[in-house]
C-alpha cells in the first residue's frame, strides 16, 4: 500500500517568550485533524518541541498536495488564532504569507514528505529539532547511513553494505545533487560539513536494495526561515522523517548519532553555536539563554497508513550522559559571551543588527 507522511511544523506561539507550545495549541490542531481523518487523512498526530507545533500526517494523496498542504496551513492559522488570544508571544510568527496558494512551501513552515510502499512493519522515527536550522540533520544522516563507526549494519547487512544515496541541496545557490557512499564519502563530506550551506534533503537506497530505489529512507525540512521572510524572525527549526530495519540502520543505529551532543547553528537568537540535547517531549523545553537547541525522537510502526505510537525515543537513561555533556559544552561555549565561535561568524550576522554597526561608524573609521 502506497502511503504518504506528511510532517509539517511552524512556530504559531510560544507560552513564555519562545519556550514552549502550550496544551491549548495542541488541542486545536487535534480537533482540526480529527475532523480531516477518515476524509482526507488516514491518521494523524500531534506534537511540539520547544515552541514549535508538529503536524504528522499520514494519507494518499502524494507529496506537495494542495489538500494537505491546505489543511496543515489552516491549522496553523486556527493555532495562532488562539495564540493571539492567549496573548502568546510570536503569535503567528511562522506564517508568513496571508493567504493560502496551493502549496505551504515558501510560506514559513517546515516541510518533510515521502511516499513509500509501506512494508509489512514499517518502524518511523519522526524527528523534531527547536533552536536551530536544517544543517543540524547534516552530521546525524550522514552517521546513520554511512558511517560503520556508528552503523554496524554497513559492515554487516549485505543491503546496508551497499551504500546509499544522498541528496544534498544547496541552500544558497537553489541547486542539488545525488551523491553515492561510500564512493564519494569524502566528496559528499566536503559539502555537507557547511551546514549552513548545503543540507541532506533526502537519502534513497540503491538499486538491487529491498526498497526501491526512487523511494527515499529518510527525508528532512530544508526551509529557511529568514530567506523567506527577507529578515530574521526566528530559526528553521527543522523536522526529519526516518524508516529503519530490514535492511536499513536499525532503530538503534538511527538513535546512536545523538548520542553525540554536536554544535549546531541556532540556540540565542539563531546566532549562537551551541550543542544540540536530546531530550523527551517533556524536556523539550529551551530555557537556558533559550536554549540550549533540543530534538526530540517520535517512534512509530505505520500500519496500513495508521500511526501506531509514538514512543518517545530519548526518553531513555541511555541519553542522559549525551545531556550531561550537552551541558558542559553549552557553559563551556557561554563563557565567549559575544565572541565567536560561541556567537555566530560575522557573515552570518548580516542579516541582523551588525550592517547598522558598522553603518553608524562609517564616517570614524580612517584608513590604515
Ligand atoms: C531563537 C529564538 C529566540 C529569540 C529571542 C529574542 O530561535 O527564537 O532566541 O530570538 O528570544 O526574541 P525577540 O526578538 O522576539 O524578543
Ligand atoms: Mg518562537
Ligand atoms: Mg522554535
Amino acid at each position: 500500500m502506497k502511503v504518504t507522511i506528511s510532517v509539517i511544523k511552524a512556530d504559531v506561539g510560544g507560552l513564555v517568550g519562545h519556550h514552549v507550545v502550550p496544551e491549548e495549541l495542541e488541542e486545536t490542531a487535534w480537533a482540526i485533524l480529527e475532523e480531516a481523518k477518515d476524509e482526507l487523512l488516514f491518521d494523524f498526530d500531534v506534537s511540539h518541541v520547544g515552541d514549535d507545533l508538529i503536524l504528522i500526517m499520514t494519507h494518499d494523496k502524494g507529496e506537495d498536495s494542495e489538500e494537505i498542504h491546505g489543511l496543515a496551513w489552516n491549522v496553523f492559522q486556527e493555532a495562532a488564532e488562539v495564540a493571539k488570544e492567549m496573548g502568546l508571544y510570536g503569535a503567528g510568527q511562522d506564517l508568513l504569507k496571508n493567504a493560502f496558494s496551493g502549496n505551504i512551501r515558501g510560506m514559513g513552515p517546515g516541510v518533510a514528505e515521502m511516499t513509500i510502499e509501506e512494508r509489512p512493519s514499517e518502524p518511523i522515527i519522526v524527528f523534531g529539532a527547536d533552536k536551530t536550522e536544517a544543517g543540524a540533520w547534516n552530521l546525524p544522516l550522514y552517521r546513520m547511513f554511512a558511517d560503520p563507526f556508528n552503523t554496524a549494519g554497513l559492515i554487516i547487512d549485505p543491503h546496508l553494505h551497499m551504500g546509499f544515496r544522498f541528496e544534498v541541496w544547496d541552500l544558497i545557490d537553489h541547486k542539488k545533487v545525488i551523491m553515492s557512499t561510500s564512493e564519494e564519502m569524502y566528496d559528499l563530506l566536503a559539502l555537507i560539513g557547511s551546514p549552513g550551506r548545503f543540507a541532506i534533503k533526502r537519502v534513497f537506497p540503491k538499486p538491487g536494495h529491498l526498497i526501491n530505489e526512487n523511494e527515499p529512507v529518510a527525508v528532512a525540512s530544508t526551509e529557511r526561515l529568514y530567506e523567506e521572510a527577507g529578515r530574521y524572525v526566528g530559526k528553521d527549526d527543522p523536522v526529519m522523517v526516518v524508516r529503519a530495519q530490514h535492511g536499513l540502520p536499525a532503530v538503534g543505529e538511527v538513535m546512536e548519532p545523538f548520542a553525540f551532543p554536536h554544535l549546531v547553528e541556532g540556540w540565542m537568537r539563531g546566532s549562537h553555536w551551541g550543542p544540540l540535547m536530546p531530550v523527551s517531549v517533556r524536556d523539550a523545553k529551551p530555557t537556558r539563554f533559550d536554549g540550549p537547541p533540543r530534538v526530540i525522537a517520535l517512534g512509530y510502526q505505520l500500519k496500513n497508513g495508521m500511526l501506531i505510537g509514538p514512543e518517545d525515543m530519548f526518553d531513555d537513561p541511555s541519553f542522559d550522559r549525551a545531556r550531561q555533556i550537552a551541558n558542559e559544552i553549552a557553559d563551556y561555549m557561554r563563557r565567549h559571551g559575544p565572541f565567536e565561535p560561541h556567537r555566530v561568524s560575522f557573515h552570518d550576522l548580516e542579516y541582523t543588527t551588525m550592517p547598522a554597526v558598522l553603518d553608524k561608524l562609517k564616517d570614524r573609521f580612517e584608513p590604515l
